[in-house]
């Protein structure tokens, strides 16, 4: 046990890429890391890590930061959940622990969007805390090296993984020890285009005899996806174009939008949509063109999205709001609005 963790180390110390956030104890940016890498690559993370230490150099700045502001630094990054949860976790901490966060796994799991992954990260890399960091990368390390196929994305199977992980995790150096198991998920261990022979484990990994390192790790269910339509309108007043806040609390709630008509299936013309519309903003408008339907692909959904394009007859006012393309370029859209915008 304690040799797996000796040459895990050592393969990390000539391996390792150097990363901000492996300079620093600082809670603030081990967890702000932490939130950002979660289902996100290095590559992708870097950019936003950077930019928002620079917005939120504190926790207390990142805490006052309006969550429009949050969203829109976040944008691009996806899953947008982590924005809010992180915002929430801000908050608590510089208002009701003078922006101290805890110093144990325990403790820092009390903290309101904090889970098992992010308490134990910052619980290891800042205050040197024996519990281990279990993501993706660690299930697929361990799952290969000791040959086992319970599946990950159960309790009992996440459970296992803990445990096992719990008990070779390295006493002294636990901080080193979770950088190195993920680092080495990332870069030797690795999903696809497996590259096995300069592995140090490659003598002693248990699924490499059994010629089953690609079978794991195991997960129990396929990913259910639903199918959906969204009709956005694009309705334009003196060269501004209406938006408005989504008000749900799915993947992109507050975020900006176009007026959007949510179908079961594809608008097929103008006089379908016609019926349609008023589902979309309460006044009248007459609907334009549309565009094929392009395919946006998230883990949980596939969506059909088209822009029509209207015509309001009288001029609209407030609530409603309408703004430059300059603006809307400010403003947090999800990417597929994004793109859309930049194209505008
Ligand atoms: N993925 C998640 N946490 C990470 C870290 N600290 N370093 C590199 N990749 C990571």
């Amino acid at each position: 046990m304690t040799n797996f963790s000796a040459i895990l180390i050592s393969w990390y110390h000539e391996n390792k890429r150097d990363l901000p956030w492996r300079h620093t104890k600082d809670p603030y940016h081990i967890w702000l890391s932490e939130v950002m890498l979660q289902q996100t690559r290095v590559e992708q993370g870097l950019p936003y890590y950077l930019k928002f230490l620079d917005l939120f150099p504190s926790v207390f700045d990142l805490a006052a930061a309006s969550e429009d502001q949050v969203l829109n630094a976040w944008k691009g990054l996806g899953y947008y959940s982590r924005a809010r949860r992180l915002h929430a976790t801000a908050k608590h901490t510089a208002n009701d622990s003078q922006g101290r966060f805890p110093k144990s796994f325990a403790e820092l799991k009390k903290l309101p969007g904090v889970g098992d992954y992010t308490a134990a990260a910052v619980a290891s890399f800042c205050f040197k805390e024996a519990v281990p960091v279990v993501d993706g990368n660690v299930y697929r390390v361990l799952s290969r090296m000791f040959n086992i196929d319970s599946p990950i994305d159960k309790p009992s199977g996440k459970k296992e993984f803990f445990e096992l992980a719990s008990v070779l995790i390295d006493q002294n150096k636990p901080d080193e020890f979770n950088q190195a198991i993920m680092e080495f998920g990332a870069l030797q261990c690795v999903p696809k285009k497996l590259n096995c022979q300069p592995c140090p484990f490659v003598e002693s990994c248990e699924a490499f005899s059994l010629d089953k390192v690609a079978a794991l790790p195991v997960k129990s269910r396929k990913i259910k996806r639903t199918v959906r339509y969204f009709n956005y309108l694009l309705i334009r007043q003196d060269n501004q174009y209406l938006a408005v806040k989504r008000n749900d609390d799915g993947i992109w709630a507050n975020m900006q939008e176009f007026p959007m008509v949510e179908t079961s299936d594809k608008v097929h013309d103008q006089q379908q949509m016609e019926k349609l519309k008023m589902k979309g903003v309460p006044f009248d408008f007459v609907v334009g063109e549309s565009r094929d339907y392009q395919k946006h692909v998230l883990t949980h959904q596939h969506i059909f999205y088209t822009f029509w394009t209207a015509t309001i007859s009288k001029k609209v006012d407030a609530p409603f709001k309408f703004y430059t393309k300059a603006q809307l370029n400010e403003m947090p859209f999800p990417k597929l609005l994004e793109k859309f915008i930049s194209n505008l």
